[in-house]
């Protein structure tokens, strides 16, 4: 794996986002969903980790807090060695250039009035406004460039593009600002599965020359097999098992985790078997009462740098 022995460019230490559900008149808060709790991690250098579950286990949650989008209710996250915790306006700012996220829907990610020369340089304007505007259009042909899109297309607006090239468009402009990491949430996921694996396969490309890291979210095995150095698979907010990809899905150790990959289609007819899918009313609710937040059992190291949490 790529950045072995580095310092780690991110580390995820106790995440806890809490969202509050109201109620009545006076809208008091009668209970708390954890979306996210007491997750722990770190990225390396050029290294993906794919985040894994089903939905509403608070894979969104988890990068949008990392982005700083959503205040953590508790928990730390250093950067490329500095803590993000209580920063101010400047340095989050500065903070954002490092991490950048891309999201499920290019249709919706990119603003149907801007050009792409504005769209891809909407990053640049904020944190280098001294960029003349020879030097912006240069900056974005040379984007295009770099995700597989021609510099002609500069003056052109989003609905010219298939979701495939929007998605382009988005990864250049998460590029803009050369970050170390980038948070994609689920961002194949809304493309024609004919184009899926281009859009990996650049990703990919990316991570290999520029030495990205990506927290990969995506609830398809598949492409996080694909994506992925390490997995962490989320069931209600909390990490049960991480680990290197080959581990953690060869040889899955929580039963959360087995369940889920016995719930991926097998497309082989002969070797699926009768096995059950994970029912979405199975899930209990991450929504609890005041005062009674879950029980976070601790990751245990059962193989060499594979995690997972004791079963209950
Ligand atoms: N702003 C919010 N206010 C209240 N609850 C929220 C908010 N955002 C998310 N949640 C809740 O937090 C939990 C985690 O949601 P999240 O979107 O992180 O899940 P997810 O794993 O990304 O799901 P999906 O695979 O469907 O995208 C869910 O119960 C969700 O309803
Ligand atoms: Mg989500």
């Amino acid at each position: 794996m790529a950045g072995d022995g580095e310092a780690p460019v991110l580390v995820v230490d106790r995440l806890v986002k809490r969202f509050p559900v109201r109620k009545g008149l006076l809208r008091r808060t009668v209970a708390q969903v954890h979306a996210v709790e007491d997750v722990s991690f770190m990225l390396a250098r050029g290294e993906t980790l794919g985040l894994v579950g089903e939905s509403g286990c608070g894979k969104s949650t988890t990068g949008r807090t990392l982005m700083r989008l959503i205040e953590p209710t508790a928990g730390s996250i250093a950067i490329a060695g500095r803590a993000v915790d209580g920063l101010g306006r400047t340095a989050l700012r500065a903070m954002r250039r490092d991490i950048q996220m891309i999201f499920q829907d290019p249709y919706a990610s990119l603003n149907p009035r801007l050009s792409v020369l504005q769209s891809v340089t909407e990053p640049l304007a904020i944190h280098e406004p001294a960029l003349s505007r020879d030097e912006r259009r240069e900056r974005a042909g040379a984007l295009l460039e770099r995700v597989g899109l021609a510099r002609d297309c500069l003056d052109r607006y989003p609905h010219q593009f298939s979701g495939g090239q929007r998605q382009r468009l988005c990864i250049a402009r998460a590029l803009s600002l050369k970050p170390r990491i980038i948070i994609a949430d689920e961002p194949v996921s809304a493309l024609d599965v004919s184009i899926r694996a281009q859009v990996l396969d650049l990703m990919q490309e990316l991570q290999r020359d520029l030495g990205l890291a990506y927290v990969f979210i995506s609830h398809d095995m598949a492409v996080i097999e694909r994506m992925s150095h390490r997995v962490a698979v989320m069931y209600l907010g909390q990490i049960v098992e991480l680990g290197s990809a080959d581990s953690v899905l060869r040889r899955p150790a929580h039963p959360y985790t087995r369940r889920l990959l016995a719930s991926v289609p097998i497309p082989d007819p002969a070797l699926r078997g009768s096995r059950p899918a994970i029912e979405a009313r199975e899930i209990p609710s991450p929504v609890r009462k005041l005062g009674d937040p879950p029980v976070v059992a601790p990751l245990v190291e059962i193989a060499p740098g594979h995690f997972a949490q004791a079963a209950a």
